[in-house]
């Protein structure tokens, strides 16, 4: 497969990656591999021989926006792109996307898109390449090995596919039952990003916290294990884990985040809703309480920690004081930030079908009530940093002379004036002001850390 990258050579390509983490993950893995094979990264589809599509199907009217993203691809002169369509979409709409748009070349999936140069192979020869495998081989094995990129943080897929079967989500059927990559491929890709330059890793995985494996010596270890062991690398600084659900927070990886200084403050833990009824519509498996205990015991081990979660509002059934129970939790709570959406009818879901959906006007008034709570918790997190003296990470470049936008520990986008600094080097600070969704920071000292 991986055969001759001469006969790609002038080629370009260019790969668009909607929704999650993961499928940024994705999209870089496959960029890495077109480039192997000798395409050339173009900066915009416009002008691209190759345009991937890495789509999402989470959300409403996300296939409706596929169909139209593809139709802008057609060129002045009437030609288009050889165009794929990879990720969610593609799993979940198949070889309809290809009788319905024509100009689709090849359509893969989020589990085979290692063989995406033979699908182009195929579709070069005229044929439409449709792959929506679910293969047993680990397709990780088949992409070229990594090599750290020009950034100092990286995502780093741990774990993927989902076994809980939330009743509004898609996701359990477009990527597929969970599966957990092995310690030691992992460790090999962790090693190679920070060789790279890399000083950040977000483990990802849609349940990453259900990672689980086998050390070197065969000991059988939870994500927390992955996380100690990673946490011993010279050079990687910075360890994040997204997402996480709930019922997988176990008694290790709480208490590591009280005991290893490279896992940084941040636990993203959707709660989606505050009342238990829904919660059990829902199929969530966890409860209101139990929610609520696992972040007491997180703050036990580490006060400063930032929560964050994601909820929906207006799941069928949801009355008033249901919502209610939803602004009581995140009261509760007290988020650093959130993510909150309207319920979504997605087709082939349970919930899809469930009695008592809601009217949009509804969704839409209880989405205002529940931001504008979300909205001041953010502002009151961020203000309460203020006057704190902590670490950056520095990510890019910012508007102003000198300007460097930074992370905190808590992920905050912090705003810095440090010249002598640069892109990827770490500066004490101490906070000085507080925004919705940034803070601003002074340099403690020039000195590269
Ligand atoms: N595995 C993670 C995240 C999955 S998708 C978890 O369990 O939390 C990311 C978020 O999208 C979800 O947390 C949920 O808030 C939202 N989401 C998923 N399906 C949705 C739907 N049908 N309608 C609205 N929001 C949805
Ligand atoms: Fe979807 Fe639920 Fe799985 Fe998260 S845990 S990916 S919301 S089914
Ligand atoms: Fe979207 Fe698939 Fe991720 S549906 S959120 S791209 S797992």
């Amino acid at each position: 497969m991986k055969s001759d990258s001469s006969k790609n050579s002038g080629k370009t390509f260019h790969v668009k990656s909607f929704g999650c983490q993961m499928n940024v993950y994705d999209g870089e893995r496959m960029a890495e591999m077109l480039g192997a094979e000798g395409y050339v990264p173009a900066a915009d589809s416009a002008d691209a021989d190759l345009v991937v599509l890495n789509t999402c199907h989470i959300r409403e009217r996300a296939a409706e926006k596929v169909y139209s993203d593809i139709g802008r691809l057609k060129r002045a002169d009437g030609s288009t792109p050889t165009i794929a369509v990879a990720g969610c979409v593609a799993q979940a709409e198949g070889a309809e996307i290809a009788r319905r748009a024509p100009s689709v070349d090849v359509v893969v999936g989020p589990q085979a898109y290692h063989r995406l140069p033979d699908l182009i192979a195929r579709a070069e020869r005229g044929e439409k390449a449709i792959d929506l495998d679910m293969p047993l081989e680990s397709k990780f094995g088949a992409l070229p090995k990594r090599a750290g990129g020009q950034r100092p943080t990286a995502f780093l897929t741990v774990q993927e596919g989902c076994d809980k079967f939330c009743t509004y989500c898609v996701v359990p059927y477009t990527r597929g039952a969970e599966i957990s990559r092995p310690f030691a491929e992992l460790i090999a890709e962790a090693r190679a990003l920070v060789a790279g330059g890399v000083r950040e890793i977000t483990l990802l995985g849609q349940n990453v916290n259900a990672w689980d494996g086998e050390d070197e010596r065969g000991r059988a270890i939870g994500l927390d294990g992955l996380i100690r062991e990673l946490a011993r690398e010279d050079g990687l600084e910075r360890i994040r884990y997204t997402t996480s659900h709930p019922n997988d927070m176990t008694d290790g990886l709480i208490a590591a985040h009280g005991e290893i200084d490279k896992l940084m403050p941040f636990l993203h833990l959707p709660v989606q809703a505050g009342s238990d009824r829904i919660l059990a519509a829902m199929n969530r498996s966890h409860s209101v309480e139990s929610y609520l205990k696992v972040i007491e015991r997180v703050r036990a081990v580490r006060p400063d920690i930032a929560v964050s979660g994601d909820f929906i509002v207006g799941f069928p059934g949801e009355t008033e004081a249901d919502f209610q129970a939803t602004l009581d939790i995140v009261r509760a709570t007290n988020y650093a930030m959130a993510y909150s959406f309207k319920y979504s009818r997605r087709p082939g879901t349970p919930a899809a079908t469930m009695d008592g959906q809601i009217a949009e006007e509804l969704m839409h008034e209880r989405l205002q009530r529940l931001q504008a709570l979300l909205n001041e918790q953010q502002q009151t997190f961020n203000a309460a940093t203020v006057g704190r003296t902590t670490r950056l990470l520095l990510e890019r470049k910012g508007k102003l002379e000198g300007q460097l936008i930074g992370k905190s520990p808590w992920l905050q986008s912090a705003h810095v004036i440090a010249p002598g600094l640069k892109i990827g080097d770490m500066v004490d600070v101490r906070i000085t002001s507080a925004g919705a969704n940034s803070v601003g920071a002074e340099a403690l000292t020039e000195e590269v850390a």
